[in-house]
């Protein structure tokens, strides 16, 4: 037993499963640049408050899952790990003046969030989202353009059968009286409640129909829904979104139930799953409009819609379909040598290469030539670079290990000929 191990909730990504996780990354920053999503970054940590305004205080994310870090008496600030990345991306917008910029400001952030949840399959204390948001327009229509670069994504990833679920979660007008409607139902079973759920028919009755306690799940389902409530601008907004998705040919499945967990949220409200997955495996990932949020962190009232969507998940997900993640491409060339000591002229020529851009593997091991050759067979190379007397004359051995051919090759052609080889055999 190692003595010390990653903390709960945590995994090492190791070079293998990381492949697939930069795979994802490298689809999600095509995305973004294909749709107009400029990349950015913030930091890991942000104020407390910044989360707690955002999210919502009374909220799973914030008061249960929130990495605090312990304030030192000298700070007047205290600070929490990021457990998503709009809400900071907003401050970020607000702080550095953003508004001023033509609308909308399209921004995309891909790296860990961290939530001090229940580690289990799928669900990790840091896990790893992208995340985009387009400030500034009221919709429909980039509403739905959000949802279909969602969708694109698993589609593009190899996630089969990725469903999307859909709701109007309604808005500043007509959510006023679809919450007392709510926390009149729940009062009615409030012997039922547990007490977190209980202590929230005050603060904040929506969280009941998403929570986690198994017990509630039977009371929400009875409870009324969003849709007999919304106002008639929130009616025709949404309509005007299935409009554009039904234009657009992506499918989706109308969730009236569906409320999404963090506070911020109005009126459109989307979640990513896996077909026939809901309930006993988690979102893919979700997202929605949050109109009210841009003037909550403090700017000027403005518009916003996004998504956050679960990288590990989707890694979970292909490995479920055996969709095999792509390994690193071996060394173009291995650099070997007739003698075992001279190392020196083995990094030399290796440098050499590497400075023209070129995947080089020195052999550093002080091994008979034959043994060198063996092992650049094995991992795949498909040359060997042989160094021998010739390299007086400014000449090596160029040998190729696929055909099994060998010949003299100067030097300074070396790294040409190299290059030539690996586009005519798209390495990689
Ligand atoms: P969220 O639904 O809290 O939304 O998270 C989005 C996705 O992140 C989830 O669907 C899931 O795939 C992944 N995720 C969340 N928690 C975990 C976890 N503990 N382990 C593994 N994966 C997890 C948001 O975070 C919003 N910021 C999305 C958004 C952006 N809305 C508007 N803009």
């Amino acid at each position: 037993m190692p003595s010390f191990r990653a903390p709960r909730g945590t995994r090492d990504l190791l070079p293998d499963v990381w492949a697939g996780f930069s795979r994802l990354e490298g689809l999600a920053r095509s995305l973004a640049a294909r749709y107009g999503y400029r990349e950015m970054e913030i930091p890991l940590f942000e104020q407390t408050a910044v989360f707690e305004r955002g999210i919502g205080v009374a909220t799973d994310v914030v008061e249960k899952e929130l990495f605090r870090i312990v304030q030192r008496t000298e700070d007047s600030e205290s600070w929490a790990l990021r457990p998503e990345a709009t809400a900071g991306m907003v401050r970020a917008y607000v702080q550095h003046g953003m508004q001023t910029l033509p609308a909308p400001v399209k921004l995309s952030v891909i790296g860990p969030m961290f939530r001090y949840d229940r580690p289990q399959a799928g669900r990790y204390r840091q896990f790893w989202q992208w995340t985009a948001e387009a400030i500034g327009d009221p919709g429909p229509a980039v509403d739905a353009e959000v949802i279909e670069m969602g969708l694109r994504f698993y589609a593009e990833a190899g996630v089969p059968d990725v469903e999307i679920l859909l709701n109007s979660i309604g808005d500043a007008a007509c959510r006023p009286a679809y919450l007392a409607k709510l926390k009149a139902y729940f009062a009615r079973h409030e012997v039922q409640l547990p007490v977190l759920e209980r202590r929230r028919l005050e603060t904040n009755p929506l969280r009941l129909l998403d929570s986690k306690d198994p017990a509630m799940t039977a009371l929400a389902g009875g409870a009324p829904k969003i849709t007999d409530s919304w106002c008639e601008a929130c009616t025709a907004h949404f309509a005007a979104v299935r409009a554009h998705l039904d234009a657009l040919g992506v499918p989706y499945r109308l969730e009236p139930t569906l409320v999404r967990g963090l506070d911020y949220y109005a009126r459109t409200a989307f979640e990513f799953y896996r077909k026939g997955a809901e309930g006993q495996q988690e979102a893919l990932g979700g997202g929605g409009r949050y109109d009210g949020l841009v003037e909550l962190l403090g700017g000027r009232p403005a518009p916003a819609i996004g998504f956050g969507l679960g990288l590990d998940r989707v890694l979970l997900a292909l490995d479920e379909t055996g969709v095999a993640s792509r390994h690193e491409a071996p060394p173009l060339a291995v650099v070997v040598g007739a003698d075992p000591a001279d190392t020196v002229s083995r990094l030399r020529v290796a440098s050499l290469l590497r400075a023209e851009g070129l995947s080089v593997r020195a052999e550093l091991a002080q091994r008979k030539l034959a043994r060198q050759l063996e092992t650049a067979s094995k991992e795949h190379a498909h040359f060997a670079v042989i160094i021998g007397d010739e390299l007086a004359e400014g000449h090596v051995q160029l040998k190729d290990l696929e055909a099994g051919t060998q010949r003299v090759v100067p030097l300074a052609d070396l790294a040409r000929e190299l290059a030539r080889a690996a586009k005519s055999h798209h390495h990689g």
